[in-house]
C-alpha cells in the first residue's frame, strides 16, 4: 500500500512519474523505442537494455508498482513462473535448501520436484500453516521460505505474518507468490451481467473429486483448463466482447455431507445447473455458508471459451 495521503486512484495513475518528467511531460511518456545510445564508461549494468529490463519505461513500471504496492523496488516479469524462477535462481545457492508451502501453484510445485535437485538445492515442504512443524524442517543451509498469499488453486491461507516473523528470526528470505491482488477488491463484484462489465463469476468447486485423469474432476484448474477439455463454469461472458472475460469473480460452492455420502459430486459445468444445487441445498458456499460472491478476484482471464 502507499504510505502517503494520496488515494490508490492517483497512485495508480501518476506514482512512479519522474519529477520533472522528461521534456517538460505532465504524463510520463511511453517510450516505444528499444535502443539506447551507450555512453562511454557506461557499466553493462547501466546499460538501458529491454533484456535488462532497464529501457525508461520499464524503469517507468517498476517504479509505478513499487509505489502501488508501497515497496522498496519492483521488477516486472514475462509471467509468473519467469519472476518465482528468477526470485528463486537470485538467492539459492547449491547447497542450500528451501522450506515451501506443501500448496503451491502446480508450475512452482513441479519446478521443485524436477528441477531442484539438478540445482544442487534440497527442499521441505511444510504446511504453512502449522508454524509449530517449521523449525523441525529448516537446517543451516535454510535460504528461503516460499509460500502463496491464497494459494492457487487451493486457495488456501497460511500464516503469513507468521511465516515473515519465522523469517525474521531465523535470517531466511520470505518468498511470497502472490497471484490474487487484493486492490482489486474494490470492483463492484457479486452483481450478475451488468452492462460493460469487467468481472464475470466464475463457480469452482472446493471438495469435489479432483485429478486430471478423473472425468468428473471439480476445482479451479478443472474450471479453466488443465490440459484436457475445461469445465468452463463461467456464467455468460459479459457483454463488453464475445469471448473473453478481463476478471473473475470467484463463487466457491461446496458439495453438502449429504451429498457427498449420497454420490451426488458429478462434474458441473453450466451456470444454472449450480444455481439449482444451490436452491436444492445440495450446494452451499465455503464450510456450509451460504453460497455466493466469495470475495476473491482472479486477474487471470480466460481468452478462449469452448462450446
Ligand atoms: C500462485 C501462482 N504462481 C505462479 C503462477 C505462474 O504464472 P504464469 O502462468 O504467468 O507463469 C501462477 C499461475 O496461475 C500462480 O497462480
Amino acid at each position: 500500500m502507499n504510505g502517503n495521503s494520496e488515494s490508490m486512484d492517483t497512485v495508480a495513475v501518476h506514482g512512479g512519474e519522474r519529477r520533472p518528467g522528461p521534456d517538460g511531460s505532465v504524463v510520463f511518456p511511453i517510450y516505444q523505442g528499444t535502443v539506447y545510445e551507450v555512453e562511454p564508461g557506461t557499466s553493462y549494468h547501466d546499460l538501458k537494455y529491454i533484456r535488462l529490463n532497464s529501457t525508461p519505461s520499464q524503469l517507468y513500471l517498476h517504479d509505478k508498482l513499487a509505489a502501488i504496492e508501497g515497496a522498496e523496488a519492483a521488477v516486472a516479469t514475462s509471467s509468473g513462473m519467469a519472476a518465482v524462477t528468477t526470485i528463486l535462481l537470485s538467492l539459492m545457492r547449491a547447497g542450500d535448501h528451501l522450506l515451501a508451502s506443501d500448496c503451491l501453484y502446480g508450475g512452482t510445485h513441479d519446478f521443485l520436484t524436477g528441477h531442484a535437485a539438478d540445482l544442487g538445492w534440497s527442499f521441505s515442504f511444510v504446511d504453512a500453516g502449522r508454524p509449530e512443524t517449521w523449525e523441525a524442517a529448516r537446517t543451516e543451509r535454510t535460504t528461503v521460505f516460499l509460500v502463496e498469499t491464497i494459494t492457487n488453486p487451493l486457495m488456501r491461507v497460511g500464516r503469513l505474518d507468521q511465516v515473515a516473523d519465522f523469517g525474521r528470526r531465523m535470517r531466511i528470505v520470505t518468498v511470497i507468490d502472490n497471484t490474487f491482488a487484493p486492490l482489486l477488491q474494490k470492483l463492484v463484484t457479486g452483481r450478475d451481467d451488468s452492462f460493460s462489465s469487467p468481472v464475470e463469476r466464475i463457480f469452482i468447486a472446493t471438495n469435489g473429486p479432483m485429478g486430471t485423469a478423473n472425468p468428473q474432476r471439480q476445482g479451479l484448474f478443472a474450471a479453466i483448463l488443465d490440459g484436457h477439455r475445461p469445465n468452463n463454469t463461467f456464467g455468460g461472458i459479459p457483454t463488453i466482447a464475445n469471448d473473453y472475460s478481463p476478471l473473475w469473480n470467484a463463487q466457491l460452492y461446496e458439495w453438502t455431507a449429504d451429498a457427498v455420502s449420497k454420490g451426488y459430486r458429478s462434474q458441473l459445468r453450466e451456470e444454472f445447473q449450480i444455481l439449482t444445487l444451490v436452491q436444492d441445498g445440495i450446494l452451499t458456499g465455503p464450510e456450509g455458508k451460504p453460497f455466493g460472491d466469495s470475495h476473491v478476484i482472479i486477474n487471470c482471464p480466460p481468452v478462449q471459451r469452448l462450446n
